[in-house]
């Protein structure tokens, strides 16, 4: 089963794709909490609240130097919720995720923006990785075929890491990315809701409705 998640501070918008979709949890980044003007201990709890105890969430770390990353994870980590920690995969990062994993605490490797910064996370131990999808191919390269050859990767050495890819702009990279079977995914809430939208939907449920009224009038399908 995909595991589903919101890449957003945005409660309400939870609560709406919560209503009609398995979402899994959020992701959040210190951008995303820093334009919420949200910080964790204020939004962890109500998204629980919305989404329920079993719920996933994904806290970054701000700490510029390996040890100020671990001990801000086992910090995180010990906080009331399944908390995945996020770790930037640079030299420093990757030094923290290896320290981390020693200790068994959850780990998604994240700014990742080339195949082999990714597998390198991977070798360090991270549960996740997210390679950014659109901000990849807005530098020229492309980012389904990132997220294709970790998946290749991963693949071939057996490795248990899981992609969740970030950084979505288009509902076509989403399906891009699901075709390769990616483990998990997190959708800003603008693409999220472009998967819900198809401009001739509605035009033809409400031509069923007015079909429908023609030749029965006001009965529901069970009484017609
Ligand atoms: O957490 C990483 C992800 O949120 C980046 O997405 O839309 O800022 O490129 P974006």
């Amino acid at each position: 089963m995909l595991e589903f998640y919101l890449d957003t501070a945005d409660v309400d918008a939870v609560t709406r794709f919560h209503n009609c979709l398995p979402v899994r949890g959020v992701t959040t980044n210190p951008s995303i909490l820093a334009k919420a003007g949200l910080g964790i201990n204020r939004i962890l709890p109500e998204l629980a609240s919305i989404l329920g105890g079993d719920s996933r969430f994904f806290v970054q770390v701000v700490s510029q130097t390996a040890d100020g990353m671990v001990d801000e994870a086992r910090k995180i980590n010990a906080l009331p919720y399944d908390l995945v920690v996020k770790v930037p995969a640079t030299e420093t990062g990757l030094a923290a995720i290896k320290q981390l994993k020693s200790e068994n605490i959850q780990i998604l490797a994240t700014a990742i923006y080339s195949t082999h910064q990714g597998f390198l996370a991977a070798l360090s131990g991270a549960d996740y990785l997210a390679p950014y999808v659109n901000r990849i191919d807005a530098m020229g390269a492309d980012g389904i075929k990132v997220v294709a050859d970790l998946q290749l990767l991963i693949n071939q050495y057996g490795l248990a890491t899981k992609l969740l890819p970030a950084s979505f702009k288009n509902s076509g990279q989403v399906v891009e990315v699901l075709k390769l079977g990616v483990a998990a995914i997190t959708l800003p809430v603008d693409v999220a809701a472009q998967l819900l939208a198809h401009p001739a939907v509605q035009p033809a449920v409400d031509q069923f409705t007015v079909d429908w009224h023609y030749a029965f009038d006001n009965q529901l399908s069970f009484e017609s």
